[in-house]
């Protein structure tokens, strides 16, 4: 593969306050490519996933982003305005708690073409009718697409962040658990979906997840956190079938499941 990663990481390090959410971490996903940051509650996922997604600036450290027309942009020393463009057209980002990223106050359709509109779209009914071919292909059914978000279900509220984040195209998108809390057999349908989108669209993304499980079925790479630092990684089978830090063969037989 001689393809140019779509986003890179050297050396970030983010503090809050005189404590560190994670250190030195450095990494690179390539197009098509899901990266899984996998460890405990607290060892710093989250705070990777914000910084190489251009939401939390970080205190040392680069993040570097590959455009379509394979420009090269230092995603933290972009103007806010275009970085929050870039945020709303060729990122997305799934929430773990889908509150964070939908709006509950206006309709589903809206939620999906609301984004659209923000990126640039000017056709208020070709927002619309993307919309509505994008909550179909997440299986939402049509007579739901005036509701407000409230009434839907955890699964559905998943889906319905999907949609709104590729409705616009995105070439990389950051999922953050995105299957917690939800009932097994909603999981498993919502883990199907991620898995055929993302290889339909040849998606690029990282995912954060504590389910070991997830991550084997939807990365082909895997990182393991620990205490705010990359640990271990490698291969996703390969890691999980060999692990070779002691802390990674205790996460592998589940001691350490949270
Ligand atoms: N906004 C914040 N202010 C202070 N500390 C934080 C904040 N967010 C996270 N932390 C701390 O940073 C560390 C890493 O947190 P986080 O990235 O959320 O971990 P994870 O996603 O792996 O559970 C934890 O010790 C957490 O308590
Ligand atoms: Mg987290």
């Amino acid at each position: 593969m001689n393809e140019k990663p779509v986003l890179s990481a050297s050396r970030v390090s983010c503090l809050y306050g005189s404590k560190a959410g994670c250190l030195d971490v450095s990494l690179e996903v390539f197009p098509g490519e899901i990266l899984a940051l996998v460890g405990e509650s607290g060892s710093g996922k989250t705070t990777v996933l914000k910084a190489v997604s251009g939401q939390l600036k970080p205190s040392a450290g680069k993040v570097t982003y590959r455009d379509g027309q394979g420009l090269e942009l230092d995603v933290h020393g972009l103007s806010e305005g275009r970085r929050r463009l870039m945020l709303r057209t060729e990122l997305g980002f799934v929430h773990q708690n889908p509150r964070d990223g939908l709006n509950m106050a206006v309709s589903a359709g809206a939620n999906v073409a609301d984004r659209l509109l923000s990126g640039g779209e000017r056709s208020y009914g070709r927002a619309r009718s993307k919309a509505l071919d994008w909550l179909d292909r997440v299986e939402i059914a049509r007579d739901r697409l005036d509701d407000r978000p409230g009434l839907y279900s955890g699964g559905m509220l998943q889906r319905l962040q999907i949609a709104r984040n590729l409705v616009t195209g995105p070439r990389l998108v950051f999922l953050d658990e995105p299957t917690g809390g939800l009932d097994a057999s909603v999981q498993a349908r919502l883990l199907d979906l991620i898995r055929e989108l993302a290889a339909g669209l040849r998606l690029a993304a990282v995912l954060v997840t504590h389910d070991l499980a997830v991550a084997r079925l939807l990365s082909q790479r895997l990182m393991v956190m620990k205490e705010g630092r990359v640990i271990e990684s490698g291969v996703t089978d390969q890691v999980l079938d060999d692990p070779h830090e002691p802390y990674t063969q205790l996460l592998v037989s589940s001691i350490l499941d949270s």
